[in-house]
Parts: structure tokens; sequence; C-alpha cells
């Protein structure tokens, strides 16, 4: 049996630092914000090279507050890419503004910057690029697009924990950089938790005020926020954890290396392009191929104890809960035709060569 991901081995080796984390948040009982959400703001803004970091309950979150903190809302339109996970067009949509989908890039499956174009209007005011299955996207060219059409962007670094382009970390590009712990995740908490970065110390103050009821002193309310705090108990596995981020992310990469080499000359597979001569600028989050066969391939790696995923089946313009947007089957063709080929094989930082070795062969003698 080869799991797609092993959450029990992390604590299987760090168990006692662990614990030992928790236990210090419970016996100080500062479970509300307080020193261990600070201390791992702090490292976590640190470690990006950003003035600030607000903790807040999940990825989703961090995304929906930072459209609210740029004052995005009823009205305004969001560029998103067609494939990615459902939560960064919902972030948008909970903060009242209006998600429009934007074709991916065949290749790399990240948004398709010359695609955008045609979907601007005259109401079109954000861009949300995603690092997708930890991959970079050129933030240089997301940038001068920007910038041509006067958009704000917030980065949706979500799959991209520690990633690395030109000497700088995925999340730490644009205004607003947004984070999930949802426990999978390259850095995952112990349930969920969510993040924003920033440089902006003005959007920091905004952040804090929008996750705690518009609060910083207590009953003392300047505008009506939610309840969107990250727990002490979270950031204080957070912050263990993130001493680890970068080694794990050079284990993911070597799983990601030798599976391309074993995968090379398959004419049925296409492994992910990438930069091997420059680690950390995919951080593999997912290992995505894309195959003929696809669904065959999935029920006979199933069959022979190989959990894999797909990320993801249906693009969001597809997805009954964007129904409303009128946009039906064949406006994204490229990213309707990957929904229909990729196959994630199971990735994390622990995952053996021997394992590796198992699912390349497994895929070799399904192609014969
Ligand atoms: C690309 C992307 N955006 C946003 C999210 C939402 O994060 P969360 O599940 O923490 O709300 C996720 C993670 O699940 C994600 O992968």
């Amino acid at each position: 049996m080869i799991p797609f991901v092993d959450l029990k081995k992390q604590y299987e080796i760090y168990g006692d630092e662990l614990d030992s984390r928790i236990r210090q948040v419970c016996s100080s009982a500062a479970f509300i914000l307080g020193p261990a959400v600070e201390q791992f703001e702090k490292n976590f803004a640190s470690y990006l090279g950003v003035s600030d970091a607000v903790g807040v309950a999940s990825g989703t979150d961090a995304l929906r507050l930072s459209c609210e903190a740029l004052g995005l809302g009823p009205g305004d339109e969001v560029l998103v890419p067609a494939n990615t996970f459902i939560a960064t067009a919902i972030g948008v949509h909970q903060a009242g503004a209006v998600p429009v989908p934007v074709d991916n890039d065949p290749d790399s499956y990240l948004m398709d910057l010359s695609a955008a174009r045609k979907h601007l209007t005259g109401r079109t005011r954000a861009l949300i690029p995603v690092h997708l299955y930890g991959r970079c996207l050129d933030m240089e060219a997301v940038g001068k697009f920007a910038a041509a059409h006067g958009l704000q962007v917030i980065e949706d670094a979500c799959q991209a924990h520690g990633a690395r382009l030109n000497g700088k970390r995925a999340g730490s590009f644009a205004p607003l950089g947004c984070f999930s712990f949802y426990p999978g995740k390259n850095l995952g908490a112990f349930g969920d938790g969510g993040l924003v970065a920033t440089d902006d110390p003005s959007l920091a103050e905004k952040l804090r005020l929008l996750r705690n009821y518009g609060s910083t002193r207590k009953y003392i309310h300047e505008l009506p926020g939610g309840n969107s705090r990250l727990d002490s108990v979270q950031a204080a596995v957070l912050d263990f954890k993130l001493q680890h981020l970068d080694e794990w992310n050079s284990k993911r990469f070597a799983a990601a290396c030798l599976y391309s080499e074993l995968l090379q000359g398959i004419g049925q597979v296409r492994p992910p392009v990438f930069d091997r001569d420059n680690p950390h600028s995919h951080v593999f989050h997912l290992f995505v191929i894309r195959c003929e066969k696809r669904d065959e391939l999935l029920a006979f790696l199933g069959e022979k104890g190989i959990q894999c995923g797909i990320h993801y089946p249906v693009p969001l313009h597809l997805q009954k809960a964007f129904a409303h947007l009128g946009l039906g089957p064949g406006s994204y063709p490229v990213a309707e035709e990957a929904a229909g080929k990729i196959l994630s094989l199971p990735m994390f930082p622990e995952i053996t060569a021997e394992q590796v070795r198992a699912v390349a062969g497994t895929i070799k003698e399904f192609y014969g």
C-alpha cells in the first residue's frame, strides 16, 4: 500500500517536540492569538522576507480577507485560473466580487496571461495568480501585466510554501500573499489554518482588524470584521514545522526528479516540466502527470494499492457552485482537456525511492 500523502510519518518522527509545543500553549492557556501566534507570524514573515504576516483561520479566509482589505467587492471582477482549487474563486465570491476564470497554459497548468487579456473589462480590478501544485508562476510577467492594466494582485500561494523564484519566495511578490495550512500542505497544521503575508504595514493592520471583529483593543471595534483567527495551538505546531520546511521541500524535489527519470520514455505519460537546476522553483506540493487512459490507470494503480488523486477533475467554470457565471463547456478548452488527463502521484517528503520506483513500475506495467 502506498498512500497519496502520509501524514502519520512526520508525527512518528517529531511527535515529542510537537507535543511539547502544544503543551506549552495549553499550560499558558493563551489559546487565542497571544505569544504563539505572534512568534509564528514573526518567523514566517522573516522566512518569506516580508514585514508582516497575519495568521487567519484558513486559506479561503486569507483570500477573502485579502480581497476585502484591498476594497474589492460588488461590481468588481477578479481574474482567477480556471484550473485551481475552488477556494481561490470562493474567496473572491465571499468578498462580494465576481471571479472570472482564465484558461491555463497547457504545459505548466498555471494561469495563461495571454489568455487573461481577453477577459479584461471595465470592471476588472484584480488578478489572483495561483502557484498551483507548488510551481511558481512568472511573477515578473504578472507584475507587468497587472501594471499595464491597472490591476491589484493577490498571490494564492496555498500550494507553494517555500517555493522560490529569482531569490524571492512565493507569497512575497504581490502586495498580499495567501497561504493555507491545511494538514496535507507542504507546511500543514493539525487542523485548519491560514495566513496573509504583506510588506505593507497598513494592509497588515487592516487584516488584523478584519480577522478579529474589527478590533485590536478588547470591546473597541473599528469595523464589523469577523472571527477568522489562526488558533494558538496550530501556530505552535506550524512554528515548529517551519524549521523543517526547506528540508522537506528538498526531499519532495528529489522524489520528483526520480519520478521524472523513471517515467521518461513512456509515450502515454508526460511528467511535469520543471527546472532541475533550480530546486525550490517548484516545491511539488503535487506531482502531476498527464496521461492517456487516465481513469483506467487510476483504477489499475488503486488495485495495486497505490493511492492517487486528480487536481482537479472539474474546472471552476463547470462547477455547479459557479453555474451562475454562465460559462458552459468549451469556454476554457485547455483546462477542460487537462481535467480529463491529469493524475497526481503519491508525494510527501518521507516517500522512499523504493515507493517511487514501485509507482513508476506499476505505471509501466499498465502501459505494457
Ligand atoms: C490553491 C488553493 N487555494 C486556496 C485553498 C484554500 O485553503 P483552505 O483549505 O485552508 O481554506 C487551497 C487549499 O486547500 C488551495 O490549494
